[in-house]
């Protein structure tokens, strides 16, 4: 169901098959400046706001829940965000299909589903591949950053960091200047972040960088 009435997201969607391969960022955006990438983006509240915010950069949100990425899809074009595209798709095929080697400077996830039981553990989404994947899309100097509110799957973020070489832990910064009014507590402005913050939660923020060689 729509979470809206009259979605067209479509002009925000960057819809392509498996067969198109590597995607060309420059060709999409019309420029060549800096692209990241959110994934998981849910309603889009984070992409829209750094898209806003830091015009000088492009921005690529992937939602596998396909109301949210049309919802999101549709913000960004209701407020005319040239900076930024949706993809509605699962994040790890569709970064392996048609995400080009090094060309990404940041790479953003925010409260990623944490899969608690032991036997769904192997659904979640930082995991050793994943963490290939990561090195490979970025640029050197680029930055994976990590937020979530679920302590046991924080430790094992941090686990799965301590185990490949290819990044480098860092302290996590802000990729973004927090709206005049966010709540007490917010790191970077998603929608869950906000909802946790009202229900008194924690947070838990790391980042990773590749290294400039
Ligand atoms: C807990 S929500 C967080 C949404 C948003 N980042 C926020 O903080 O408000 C996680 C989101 O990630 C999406 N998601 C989970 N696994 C995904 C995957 N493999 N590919 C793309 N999106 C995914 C879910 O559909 C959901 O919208």
């Amino acid at each position: 169901m729509a979470l809206r009435p009259n979605l067209q997201p479509e002009q925000m969607l960057i819809s392509v098959g498996d067969e198109a391969g590597k995607l060309n960022w420059a060709e999409i955006f019309g420029n060549d400046h800096p692209v990241e990438l959110e994934i998981g983006s849910g309603k889009g509240t984070f992409l829209l706001a750094i898209a806003t915010a830091l015009p000088e950069h492009n921005y690529v949100g992937i939602e596998w829940a396909k109301a949210y990425a049309d919802f999101a899809a549709d913000r960004l074009r209701r407020h005319g965000t040239a900076n930024a595209r949706m993809v509605h798709g699962e994040a790890t095929w569709w970064i392996r299909c048609h995400v080009p080697d090094a060309s990404l400077t940041a790479i953003h996830v925010y409260f990623p589903d944490p899969w608690p039981k032991t036997r769904h553990h192997k659904r979640r989404l930082i995991q050793l591949p994943f963490l290939k994947e990561v090195h490979r899309m970025l640029v050197p100097g680029g930055k994976l950053r990590l937020v979530t509110d679920h302590a046991e799957y924080f430790a094992h973020m941090q686990e799965t960091l301590a185990a490949q070489t290819d990044l480098q832990v860092v302290e996590f910064d802000s990729p973004v200047p927090l709206k005049a009014d966010a709540p007490a507590g917010s790191i970077v402005g998603t929608n869950f972040e906000r909802k946790y913050i009202a229900e008194g939660r924690k947070f838990h923020a790391t980042a990773a960088r590749k290294g400039e060689k």
